[in-house]
């Protein structure tokens, strides 16, 4: 029956379904969408928010932004809070994914120096998400590290830890009474081996092979450290959950050629397995195939010890279940084989040693890197019930890029695709608790600008008011949400988008 169903999905995936039977939603599914605080509040020195890496960065380094647009204004989310949550209101969705900035409630990076403007903007956000029935999912570290921190190492920096949990309490202890659901980290593998392993991601330290692990270390540390925090300060009074946010893309092996089957393999563990592992396999730690082969390449290189650092028996306690549920971030599928060319090192792609691709028939989004491939998220899934025992799922970004326009078939396509294979996990056995669609509107796609385009919404960047217009999706997600089927044909009379009456919201302990 497994291979059955996987073969059938592994052919039909991608061409869309063949099989007729529909698939509902559970009325207790949770429906989102998400944004970060870099990519669409803009007010970067307004209020006497602090300067983070992304300001920075962008900055000292324009050229690097394809477009030229950075995250100085952006869409402007800093005074256009409430036109959000009216687009929201007029999705009918149950949560809000955004982000805190942490330089903007704490500009000096420590906790010495609250300030209450940025307090008092996530306060009013919160308030008007729960006055109209939308649970806010909170974010605490999606990439714009406080720069004043990234002068003192950043994440490199074991102290890091401390500095991210003394973060952490502040913001529970100022909207812990009123958020429900917590993310502390998004990312880990972009914020590290984007961030300190290259040099087209903030803090761009480009030193892959030894800061990226320092970077995954610490980041991992800081986020069980602020779990515990929660666990025996806040979740008896308030009874949220808390989980972390990881970027869960499939891989496959090009063919069945047994060098890239173990090359892929090997993959999974890298770039699934070094985040996944200390969290929730049986035995903890960082798996130890990518200890063994890091500590080998290490030792061929001259180091006198694996670039890949330790985990203490007590990290590994700490560490070990420091999660209410996985936060799934799923865009795209990867073809794998063993390297044939020698790669540079020491580095983190040198160490797993693979080049990756992606079928030429797979659509293309406006991002290189981002083809549709739904059968990748099923394939996912199945994967990380099998390996992880069935953690609980909470899909925190899925999306698709395009250029400008209101008509965006291609996103809408990749939507329902990628929701038939959801709901094929969900058959399946998967704990998926819900789906957060990456991103409410048009934002700054870091170094890509506003190029590509992952908005529901459009957001015209020229205008002052940074004018919001939903897209064809917005309407086609927006029924979705209401009727919980995915309806090939459905075609909207007309583009206008008006906020309805929508269920009360589900409850959902995560
Ligand atoms: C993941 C990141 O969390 C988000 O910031 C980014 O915009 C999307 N992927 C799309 O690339």
């Amino acid at each position: 029956m497994y291979t059955v169903i996987l073969v059938l999905i592994t052919v039909s995936g991608i061409h869309g379904w063949s099989d007729t039977k529909v698939r509902r939603f559970r009325d207790d599914f949770l429906f989102g969408v998400a944004t970060s605080a870099y990519q669409v509040e803009g007010a970067w020195d307004v209020d006497d928010k602090g300067e983070n890496i992304w300001d920075r960065f962008l900055h000292e380094h324009p050229g690097v932004i394809a477009d030229g647009r950075n995250g100085d204004v952006a869409c402007d989310s800093y005074h256009n809070y409430q036109r959000d949550v009216e687009m929201l209101r007029e999705l009918g969705v149950d949560h809000y994914r955004f982000s805190i900035s942490w330089s903007r409630i704490l500009p000096t990076g420590f906790s010495n120096e609250i300030n209450e403007k940025g307090i008092e903007y996530y306060d009013s956000l919160i308030d008007e998400l729960i006055k109209y029935n939308i649970e806010p999912m909170v974010t605490l570290f999606h990439f714009d590290l406080p720069q004043i921190l990234q002068d003192l190492g950043g994440w490199a920096n074991p102290l890091s830890v401390e500095w991210f949990e003394d973060y952490a309490k502040i913001v529970f202890e100022k909207f812990g009474h009123k958020v429900k659901y917590w993310i502390t980290m998004n990312q880990p593998n972009s914020i590290c081996v984007d961030g300190y392993g290259g040099i087209e991601f903030a803090p761009a330290v480009g030193f892959s092979g030894v800061a990226d692990y320092l970077c995954i270390k610490n980041v991992l540390l800081a986020h069980a450290k602020a779990y515990r925090l929660y666990q025996t300060e806040y979740k008896t009074k308030y009874k949220g959950s808390v989980g972390i946010s990881l970027s869960l893309n499939w891989a496959d092996s090009v063919d069945n050629k047994t060098e890239n089957v173990e090359s892929t393999d090997l993959f999974r563990e890298f770039s699934i397995g070094l985040y996944m592992n200390p969290i929730w396999s049986k035995e903890g730690d960082f798996p130890a195939v990518v200890k063994k082969r890091v500590l080998q390449k290490s030792i061929e290189q001259g180091y006198r010890k694996s670039r890949l650092p330790e985990l203490s028996s007590e990290e590994i306690k700490l560490l070990k279940g420091s999660a209410d549920f996985l936060g799934a971030n799923h865009y795209t599928t990867y073809f794998v084989k063993k390297a044939e060319k020698r790669l540079p090192s020491p580095s983190i792609d040198d160490d797993i040693g693979v080049e990756l691709s992606q079928p030429s028939d797979w659509k293309t989004s406006q991002s290189s890197w981002l083809r549709s491939a739904p059968y990748g998220l099923y394939k996912m899934s199945l994967h990380i019930n099998k390996v992880y025992d069935y953690p609980a799922v909470f899909i925190t970004e899925h999306g698709w890029s395009t250029t400008k326009g209101l008509k965006d078939s291609s996103r809408v396509k990749n939507l329902r695709n990628y929701f038939n294979a959801l709901l094929l996990a969900i058959e399946d056995g998967t704990d998926v608790k819900g789906y957060t669609a990456w991103s409410l509107m048009d934002n700054v796609e870091w170094i890509a600008g506003t190029s590509e385009r992952f908005g529901l919404y459009e957001v015209n960047f020229e205008s002052k008011e940074k004018t919001r217009k939903a897209r064809l999706s917005a309407l086609v997600y927006k029924r979705l949400i209401e009727q919980r089927i995915v309806e090939e044909d459905w075609k909207p009379d007309n583009m206008n988008i008006s906020i309805t009456k929508r269920k009360k919201y589900a409850k959902v302990e995560l």
